[in-house]
């Protein structure tokens, strides 16, 4: 069609905005993508609390590019110069300190974000068919995250960055045959040196959150390919009326932008309390160790990773090693993860939300929510923390043993999923989402 034939986008109340739109929609899609992903993207009229954590997802990642690129200003990655350009920006950059403080307090805030946001898909089946690929660039998306912190902690060149970087990276080192040759490579040296410095700053702020962009881009070309779902775990496109719209969907663009500003609202109201009287969490979102400079020559007596890594690094922990060798915690750590990707496929319910499902899918759940916030405890702590059992059980520290009964349930929650859900008595879904 003609440009100057296209029909006149109306009703914005002034003339000249419409006409400006008119000629922009001639050359570029915008109204039919502002309608087929917000005014006319019908969404299920039941949303509920633990639907705010997507957009609040998006908030912060926002947020960590914008303060991101204002850090970038004044940093300097360089081994010598790392540690001292963060506290010039604390102290001395105008703003510095609150750009830097809402940087650090926005991982934490991410991966806060992310978990409830995942929590959720286990609450409603969000996971189960059609949404697998969505599900699975959630998980993918998780990984970076994970990748991007790892990476974003060593830049401040404290004692915690270095010494947790050498943890992590030496984890490699297990690997039989190849390990040592990937530790060396990863790090670019032969310990951790400016030269691993500068290659995670490069992975930091330019190469994952690329990855992390298109992805968050295809996760949510995923969503409105199939459409949400909802906490009665029901597909509303089931039912629709004569033009074709759900029955149970309202338009996203005005209801629920409104409710996700209203998230947004609280959301900043937390996040600001905690950059301005809690940046540092009592060491859960910035630890002591690394506002000392990092020093090869002295180990810090208790490393131990951010609090999101924690329940990885307590079944890394609890896996006793083999022939002194600590691969097989690797691999418990990396299946650990991994097992999220096949968690579409391991759940056979008969429904998909908690609502209709039997009392073996609460429990299993239940027990999953408290394994994993008992291991994330115990991996910010020593293994020494509960002190010992007496010496006719060989002297183990009672958290290893507590870490050891949670990484197997863990396990568990995923291995017996395919029948604990298979059996379970659910109650009949209903045809239409409830209130
Ligand atoms: C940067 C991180 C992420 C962003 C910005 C993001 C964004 C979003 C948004 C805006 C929605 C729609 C609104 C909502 O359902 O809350 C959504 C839905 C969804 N996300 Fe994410 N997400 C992220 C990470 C993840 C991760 C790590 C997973 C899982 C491993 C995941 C799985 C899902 C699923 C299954 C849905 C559909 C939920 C439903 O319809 O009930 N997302 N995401």
């Amino acid at each position: 069609m003609a440009a100057a034939e296209k029909t006149p986008v109306r009703g914005t109340g002034s003339v000249a905005l419409d006409s400006a739109l008119t000629w922009v929609d001639a050359r570029f899609p915008l109204i039919s993508t502002w309608k087929a992903h917000l005014a006319e993207y019908y969404a299920p009229k039941n949303f509920n609390f633990w639907y705010y954590f997507g957009s609040l997802a998006m908030l912060v990642l926002a947020l960590q590019i914008v303060t991101g690129i204002f850090l970038t200003m004044n940093y300097k990655p360089d081994a010598n110069l790392a540690f001292a350009s963060v506290e010039y920006i604390m102290r001395e950059v105008p703003g510095g300190w609150i750009i830097r403080y809402m940087h650090s307090t926005g991982a934490s805030a991410f991966f806060i974000c992310v978990y409830l946001h995942m929590f959720r898909s286990l609450l409603y089946g969000s996971h189960r068919k059609p949404r697998e690929l969505l599900w699975i660039f959630g998980v993918l998306i998780y990984l970076c995250l994970m990748g991007e912190a790892f990476f974003g902690y060593l830049l401040p060149w404290g004692q915690m960055s270095y010494w947790g970087a050498q943890v992590i990276i030496n984890l490699f080192s297990a690997i039989p045959f190849v390990g040592p040759d990937i530790s060396l490579w990863i790090r670019g040296d032969y310990v951790i040196s400016d030269a691993t410095l500068n290659r995670f700053f490069a992975l930091h702020v330019i190469a994952i959150p690329l990855i992390l962009l298109g992805l968050v881009v295809a996760h949510l070309l995923a969503l409105h390919e199939v459409g949400s779902n909802n906490p009665d775990g029901i597909e509303i496109k089931k039912h629709k009326d004569a033009k074709g719209v759900p029955l149970d969907g309202i338009p996203f663009h005005p209801y629920y932008t409104v409710k996700d500003i209203f998230g947004v609202v609280v959301f900043l109201i937390v996040f600001a309390i905690v950059v301005f009287f809690a940046p540092e969490m009592g060491g859960y979102f910035l630890e002591a160790n690394n506002f000392i400079p990092a020093n090869p020559l002295q180990t810090p007596p208790h490393i131990a990773p951010v609090w999101y890594f924690t329940p990885y690094y307590s079944i890394l922990r609890s896996v006793p090693p083999l022939f002194n060798s600590q691969f097989p915690g690797v691999v418990a750590m990396g299946v650990s993860v991994m097992i999220l990707f096949a968690l579409p496929w391991l759940d056979r319910g008969a429904v998909k939300s908690i609502r209709y499902r039997g009392t073996y899918f609460k429990a299993a759940l239940t027990a999953f929510v408290v394994v994993f916030l008992v291991l994330g405890y115990l991996g910010t702590e020593p293994t020494t923390v509960w002190g010992q059992f007496g010496s006719w059980l060989g002297n183990v520290d009672r958290a290893t043993v507590v870490a050891r009964v949670c990484s197997v349930i863990y396990f568990l929650f995923f291995i017996l999923m395919p029948w604990y859900t298979k059996v379970d008595k659910t109650k009949p879904e209903p045809e239409r989402v409830t209130h």
